[in-house]
């Protein structure tokens, strides 16, 4: 229908007679000319109805409304050097309309696509199509289609094969309960959708395939966060015959190549890599956000006579003392101080206690009677203190102050504007195999129950089951953990007993995971690979900080869709055929 797109008329095109295709993005009337900014999928351009033209067109023109559907045709024109729109690439030109069509009348817009007004969520979502069309979210879905072909172009070329897994499947556990789906055709049996590809990824390892990967979507039924979909995609990888570090390196010339291909960006490698205890006690996070430092220092050691009691009791119960410097933060009010100690406590701390370090290194504090001016000494060269600075304290058990630390260094880099701009890739590696279930107190798997336990542990499996770290590496940008990954057990004897530990029972896990162990048994290379959250990646990549915004129709956080009405109840005859009973 047309012979240009919109936002790619320049000067170069004053003269020509061509024909448009898009919507009327906006409408003004200028004593007798109409002027259009008419928008299609690349951006717009001016259009000018002039009635000395055509008394027709211009009828049209002046009849036109936000959002109509039309066609021009019409002669560029070079735009009078006083009007023309430097914020426009478009903006030297206009083109003369000789002849319209209206394909579509719009009704009035639930918003304005024109506005970068806060236009809430729900609404947004009601009409996705309409607020899709405006240019923030439509370079946003530009953005995931130019990262997923630069992903795509760089396994390719590195020996990677496409290929798909079923959805419908049985369970794949990573830690989320299943969405599941009722088989008519085998009554009273379900299918799971995957929480991962997990599963077929190996078996196609087992089948020599090599280098896998799929863009892939997860499904999995939690509770939902600015970081969480019921349903994300994942780009989902695996590898045969390669260690750890060659996986890293692979994965790290991947991002190399993505971030200079789209957006222009050299990193620097090899990424930073540290393990997991490292991180957390240095960080209280085993995502840490190196854009700032503030390290957290362990001071239980110097604490151990204090007279502080809050500490002494903590450390006599086995529990530790954490210190945080935050630099300059003398300056916070003491309602800042205050308000930084709620949100300690709201994370689960027992208050946060400080000290204020003034000239020549004197210290102000409510407890700071309490300690001894060696204790006080010890802390300020532990920390390396400064004039200016505050030192936060955290006492408490360990699984308690560690995330609250993490919470706090967080919160302070923010209040502190410590927050640099920039890229900061990290690797977690070698987290704990096994974790105790809060609520059950069981032994459940921290990553996956598929993970190889990393060597220099695998001895504690026996009898310090907790001991046991696996091969496991997560990369984490900015603070968010965008992938994770492992090495896999290849030894069914092995996966058996990792499953035992599990507590699967004998004829459980023949149940779930025969399948798994038989196909290990007819000669299962080793391999590992990793599943980067592509969302995420590209949220982090737009500067955005919701996953919903870079997702074309994404799921509020009741799991719902306001624009398709989904989930929605069934007929009662869809229920009998599938043998259901309602409750
Ligand atoms: P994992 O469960 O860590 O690993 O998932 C991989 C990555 O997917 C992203 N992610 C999510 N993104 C949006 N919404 C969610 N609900 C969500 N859950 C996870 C994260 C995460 O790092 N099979 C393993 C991978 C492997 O071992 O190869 C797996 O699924 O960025
Ligand atoms: P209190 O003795 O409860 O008045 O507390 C004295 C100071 O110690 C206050 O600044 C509290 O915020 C702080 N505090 C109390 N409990 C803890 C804790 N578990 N860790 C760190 N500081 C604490």
């Amino acid at each position: 229908m047309r012979t240009d797109y919109c936002g790619e008329l320049r000067k170069e095109d004053v003269g020509r007679e061509v024909t448009l295709c898009g919507w009327v993005h906006r409408w003004r009337d200028h004593g007798g000319i109409i002027f259009i900014d008419l928008r299609d999928v690349s951006g717009m351009v001016q259009l000018a109805f002039d009635p000395e033209r055509s008394g027709e067109v211009h009828a049209t023109g002046h009849s036109l409304r936000s959002e109509d559907v039309l066609m021009v045709r019409g002669k560029v024109s070079a735009r009078p050097a006083e009007t023309v729109n430097r914020e426009l690439p478009t903006g030297e030109v206009e083109v003369d309309v000789s002849e319209v069509e209206v394909f579509n009348r719009a009704e009035t817009p639930p918003f304005s696509v024109e506005e970068r007004s806060d236009v809430d969520e729900v609404l947004r979502l009601r009409y996705r199509y309409i607020d899709l069309r405006r240019e923030e979210m439509r370079d946003n879905l530009l953005l995931r289609h130019r990262v997923a072909r630069s992903v795509r172009g760089f396994l390719d070329s590195n020996g990677f094969t496409e290929v798909e897994t079923p959805v419908l499947t049985k369970s794949t556990p990573e830690g989320a309960r299943d969405f599941l789906v009722p088989a008519r055709l085998q009554p009273k049996k379900f299918y799971a959708l995957p929480q991962s590809p997990q599963l077929f990824k190996q078996l196609l390892m087992v089948a020599g395939i090599d280098r896998y990967y799929q863009f892939a979507h997860a499904f999995r039924d939690e509770d939902l966060r600015a970081d969480r979909q019921p349903e994300h995609t994942q780009i989902d990888m695996e590898m045969s015959f390669m260690t750890v570090p060659e996986i890293l390196e692979l994965l790290e010339r991947l991002l190399v190549h993505l971030f200079e291909s789209v957006l222009d960006v050299r990193l620097e490698t090899p990424f930073p890599c540290m393990d997991y205890e490292e991180a957390m006690l240095r960080y209280g996070s085993d995502k840490p956000d190196l854009r700032f430092d503030l390290p957290i220092v362990d001071v239980s050691d110097i604490l151990r006579q204090t007279g502080f009691a809050v500490f002494g009791k903590t450390l006599e119960a086995g529990g530790i003392v954490r210190a945080i410097r935050a630099p300059g933060a003398a300056a916070l009010s003491r309602r800042e101080i205050d308000e930084l100690t709620d949100y300690a406590v709201s994370q689960g701390a027992g208050g946060l206690a400080y000290l204020i370090i003034r000239d020549g290194l004197k210290v102000q504090s409510p407890i700071a009677k309490f300690m001894s001016p060696d204790e006080i000494g010890s802390i300020l060269e532990a920390v390396d203190a400064r004039e200016g600075d505050i030192i936060f304290f955290v006492a408490d058990a360990v699984q308690t102050a560690v995330p609250v630390l993490g919470a706090v260094r967080n919160r302070l880099a923010r209040k502190l504007d410590l927050v640099q701009e920039g890229w900061k890739f990290l690797w977690v590696t070698d987290f704990p195999m096994f974790k105790l279930d809060e609520d059950s107190g069981e032994i459940i798997a921290e990553h996956h129950p598929f993970t190889l336990p990393n060597e220099e542990t695998i001895g504690f499996l026996d009898d310090e089951p907790l001991r046991v770290r696996g091969s496991l590496y997560d990369l984490v940008l900015n603070g968010v953990e965008i992938a994770s990954g492992s090495l896999r057990i290849h030894k069914p004897e092995l996966q058996r007993r990792i499953l035992e530990i599990l507590g699967h029972e004998e004829h459980k896990m023949e149940q779930d995971f025969g399948f798994l162990m038989e196909a290990l048994r007819y000669g299962a290379p080793p391999h590992g690979g990793l599943a980067f959250g592509l969302d995420r990646l590209v949220m982090l990549m737009a500067g955005l900080d919701t996953i919903r915004d870079v997702i074309a129709f994404p799921k509020t956080q009741s799991g719902g869709c306001p624009l398709t009405g989904a989930p929605a109840a069934v007929s009662p005859e869809q229920l009998k055929e599938l043998k259901l009973k309602q409750r």
